[in-house]
């Protein structure tokens, strides 16, 4: 059964605590942070998003997922850590070489946090090979980053496939993270593929009873896996 990480990226500011405490009773695993910067992506929302951490980390037991869609991830490493994120991902397409990806990758895991290297859709998984005995987790993008509401992409399936085989082939343990465009549907081809977490954004905001919506994803793999 996968984990679920509900994505923040719309929640409403004026309601927000009330969403908090409200979603953290629907026995989710993560909250799922999407930080932009405007520059990586077109939404620049990063000062909301230290407020929405620094809120879930007062108020909330649940581990805090960091999602960095920005250039220069390192400039934003700190602002997550004081604020005790548990795992933070950064995009390899943000990195300008492997010794950046390293150094991030170093620099997480000297301050306690699980590191995650984020890929785009576009972005093949024999770019991450080099970096897979040093991180946490992947996490694949399902949707081209930069909002929430999308259409998982068709073929991601293969990808969450290809890494978990490498994986696999290569005695490589590591969580796989997959972001965008999940619900009652596509979260079966995602763990059938090998994700053992899933972002979900507007299908739980959306609903009228997060738990439900919650436990369907999962319940998924209990009728799936009873099959
Ligand atoms: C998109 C974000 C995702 C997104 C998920 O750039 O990384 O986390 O908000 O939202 P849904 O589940 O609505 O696709
Ligand atoms: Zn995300």
């Amino acid at each position: 059964m996968a984990e679920i990480a509900v994505s923040v990226l719309d929640v409403e500011e004026e309601n927000a605590v009330d969403y908090f405490y409200n979603i953290e009773t629907a026995k989710i695993d993560f909250f799922h942070m999407d930080v932009m910067d405007g520059k990586f992506v077109e939404r620049n929302n990063v000062e909301l998003m230290k407020d929405y951490t620094l809120k879930i980390h007062n108020i909330c037991m649940t581990p805090i997922d960091v999602h960095l869609m920005v250039e220069n991830p390192r400039d934003y490493f700190d602002d997550f850590i004081d604020q005790g994120a548990d795992r933070i991902s950064f995009h390899i397409e943000a990195c300008k070489d492997k010794e950046e990806v390293m150094s991030n990758i170093k620099y997480l895991v000297s301050n306690g946090v699980k590191a995650s290297i984020a890929i785009s859709p576009d972005t093949s998984i024999e770019m991450l090979y080099d970096f897979l005995p040093y991180i946490h987790m992947v996490l694949i993008m399902s949707v081209v980053p930069g909002k929430g509401g999308q259409k998982f992409i068709p073929g991601t399936d293969k990808k969450i496939c290809e890494l978990r085989k490498y994986c696999e082939d290569n005695d490589i343990d590591i969580d796989i993270e997959v972001d965008g465009g999940i619900n009652n549907v596509t979260c079966r081809d995602a763990v059938s593929s090998g994700a053992t977490i899933l972002v979900a954004g507007n299908y739980i905001l959306s609903s009228d009873n997060y738990s439900k919506a919650v436990s369907d994803l999962k319940e998924e793999y209990i009728e799936r896996e009873g099959e």
